[in-house]
């Protein structure tokens, strides 16, 4: 019986292959910051407001002029068609489906040309590779498949050392490749030279430009002429420093625990960061959001909305599209019960005081 996302997660473990389970659910080295991102969420308290006439709940929200019925989006998530052969596609098809942002991984099996047409609310992840034609070229491809915003991620000047993918030599299934590489070395792991180790960890040395500064916002924003949110960021001076270089928001991202460990977990970060940008930044947040009550707890704290990396994985594997219709379904069906609860019709009603610290 699936009543909620950690069904799915039993699931998932039990069927998908070890070395391809490893890269999809572990964290770097010890795996501290993985768990923390969970476990802080027991360290707000919820407050609850009573007799509010909670007979009719709407989790609809607006982000960036984009309507949404759900404040809950779909994370970058790279390599979906190991989960399932649909891949991509089934998830861009769920987002639209139920109304929601999803973000689409440079690091897809399916490209920018294949996802763009399926959903209209789509946005774009960018790894910023060393080869500076290259990324435009991506870029203007988004921009040509109608997506509305860069999401530029920073915290990966390399990758982090996800140990299960070293111990397991992983590497991505030769039957696939990475569509937004096709006629290049990146097209699959196949052409990096043989690695002992993590071939994803290989793959990212070649690629991933690890010079980057701040300017680059600009360039991303100039070439684009989208808006552009700015993933990995955990401290309000840098949130700062990203809008004065032209991002049009934050999110507020540990990667999923998988970049640097013991780095600190993304609940603590979000009013600090909110405080510092003001309100009129766009702040999103992921890491370890499972809960219909997490979901409040980050709205509650400053996050505009939220978004699942994992999960929708698990969802993916179980039935495809439908499987992430249901991850969504249950969590905003978690999300309404516990608005119902705190006394909020609305998602403008999640106030602040609702949340104490322990
Ligand atoms: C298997 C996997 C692949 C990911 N790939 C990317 C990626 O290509 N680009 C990116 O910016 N973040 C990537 N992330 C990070 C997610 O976007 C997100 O920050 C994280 O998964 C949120 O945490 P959660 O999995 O606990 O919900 C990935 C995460 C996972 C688990």
């Amino acid at each position: 019986m699936i009543i909620n996302l950690f069904d799915l997660e039993k699931k998932f473990s039990l069927k998908i292959p070890k070395a391809i389970d490893g890269y999809y659910s572990s964290g770097a080295r010890d795996e501290v910051t993985l768990k923390r991102n969970r476990e802080i969420f027991n360290n707000y308290e919820l407050l609850p407001k009573l007799l509010r006439d909670v007979s009719n709940i709407s989790t609809s929200t607006e982000l960036m002029g984009i309507g949404i019925d759900s404040p809950i989006l779909l994370a970058p998530v790279a390599m979906q068609q190991m989960a399932h052969q649909d891949g991509e596609l089934a998830t861009a098809k769920a987002a639209k489906n139920f109304n929601t942002i999803m973000t689409h991984s440079t690091i897809s099996n399916y490209g920018i040309q294949d996802v763009g047409p399926v959903h209209d609310k789509l946005f774009f992840q960018l790894y910023f590779s060393k080869d500076r034609d290259f990324t435009k070229e991506l870029i203007l491809k988004c921009k040509k498949n109608n997506y509305k915003a860069i999401v530029f991620t920073v915290d990966a000047p390399r990758l982090g050392t996800r140990e299960a993918d070293e111990r397991n030599s992983f590497k991505m299934p030769s039957s696939l490749q990475l569509g937004n590489f096709i006629g290049t070395k990146f097209e699959n792991f196949d052409d990096i030279e043989e690695y002992e180790g993590s071939s994803m960890a290989a793959h990212s040395d070649h690629l991933f430009d690890p010079s980057l500064t701040f300017d680059v916002i600009s360039w991303i924003k100039e070439i684009s002429g989208l808006p552009v949110l700015v993933k990995g960021i955990l401290r309000p001076d840098d949130a700062q420093k990203a809008i004065s270089f032209g991002a049009d928001g934050i999110i507020i991202s540990n990667h999923g625990g998988r970049q640097l460990d013991t780095a600190v977990p993304t609940l603590k970060q979000i009013e600090p960061i909110r405080n510092q940008v003001g309100k009129d930044a766009t702040l999103i947040v992921d890491g370890g959001v499972r809960r219909g009550t997490d979901v409040l707890k980050c709205i509650a704290l400053g996050a505009d909305v939220v978004q699942i990396g994992r999960p929708l994985l698990w969802g993916l594997n179980y039935d495809g599209q439908k499987g992430v219709e249901l991850v969504l379904d249950l969590l905003n069906k978690e999300l309404i019960e516990t608005m119902i609860l705190t006394g909020c019709k609305d998602i403008s009603e999640i106030s602040r005081d609702l949340v104490i610290e322990k």
